[in-house]
């Protein structure tokens, strides 16, 4: 899972989010992590989970200063984090981290958490955490203005790749070879305006319909290598989307465990919404008291 993600960061983004926060989070996810950092006492040791190229961690020096770590499985992008006041490390699993026990003051993660194993990650942030330690998280929800598009857009790329990439392949297949293609155009297009105006959407975000277009409208393509590129970057966004979408499911999961283990305390769950009232995420916080996990 980590090589798409190191993929990702060693393009230079800052977020998770590409192009939407080129320069960072805003709104209310800034604000949530500057008022959190606001409430730590001053060079608290802070562990940030997945990481990435280092963005919770640059909101939460941008206020107060702390001595931040941030781990991911995937490779982070030193170019981006050279600029960050934290210590980054890449290639390291929630599930095990090479950190001594009660090593941190407060242990954060954002959309990252979920991704893990949540048994072993969890243990692990007992080991790593303080007694009287703080646990922040944020985390995605299968209903969230995040989730909810994305899953529509797995569906429309799993109806794709199901029904679709025969006929997409004929086509191909006619056009390199010179052989009539009207069948194979024909469902396609029957395919594509089956969608409803809202439906479209989503459909469109799978890159099906641009890629029927580019194909049928110029001659001078290699058609199979255009093929191949369409189908793996398909297999890619499925990845993706079946990562988020599982990673949102074991929110849920998370959650229950937190509660349920007698070694947290005020235990706060809470929703993250924006100006217009959608669902961004869950924060979860807690205290790590001295029970045992369980
Ligand atoms: C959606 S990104 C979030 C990045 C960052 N926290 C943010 O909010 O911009 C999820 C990150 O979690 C990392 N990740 C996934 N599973 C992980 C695991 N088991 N241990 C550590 N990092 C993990 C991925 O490599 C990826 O960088």
């Amino acid at each position: 899972m980590s090589e798409h993600w190191s993929e990702y960061w060693e393009q230079g983004h800052i977020t998770s989010f590409g192009d939407a926060f080129k320069m960072n989070y805003q709104g209310e996810i800034k604000a949530l992590w500057q008022n959190f950092s606001r409430t730590l006492d001053e060079h608290s040791k802070v562990l940030d989970i997945g990481t990435g190229n280092g963005a919770v961690i640059e909101l939460i020096q941008s206020v107060s200063q702390h001595e931040c770590v941030g781990i991911d499985l995937a490779k982070i992008n030193d170019e981006v984090t050279k600029n960050i006041k934290g210590h980054f490390i890449s290639h390291v699993s929630a599930e095990k981290m090479p950190f001594k026990d009660a090593e941190f003051d407060t242990v954060i993660s954002q959309f990252a958490l979920e991704y893990s194993d949540i048994d072993l990650s969890l243990s692990e942030i007992h080991r790593v955490l303080k007694s009287k330690g703080k646990l922040h998280l944020v985390c995605h929800h299968e209903s969230s203005i995040i989730v909810k598009p994305n899953r529509q857009i797995l569906e429309a790329g799993l109806v794709i790749k199901e029904n679709m990439l025969k006929d997409l392949k004929g086509l191909v297949n006619a056009l390199i070879n010179n052989k009539p293609s009207g069948i194979y155009k024909e469902k396609i297009e029957q395919f594509i305006s089956s969608f409803q105006p809202l439906e479209k959407v989503s459909l469109d975000a799978t890159n099906f319909p641009a890629f029927y277009q580019f194909i049928t409208e110029n001659k001078s393509v290699d058609f199979e290598q255009a093929y191949k590129l369409f189908e793996s970057e398909l297999e890619l966004l499925l990845l993706r989307l079946n990562e988020l979408k599982q990673a949102a499911e074991n929110t849920e999961i998370l959650l229950h465990k937190i509660n349920n283990t007698q070694c947290y305390s005020d235990v706060v769950v809470r929703e993250l919404r924006d100006t217009s009232n959608g669902l961004i995420a869950v924060v979860i916080s807690a205290e790590k008291c001295s029970g045992i996990l369980n």
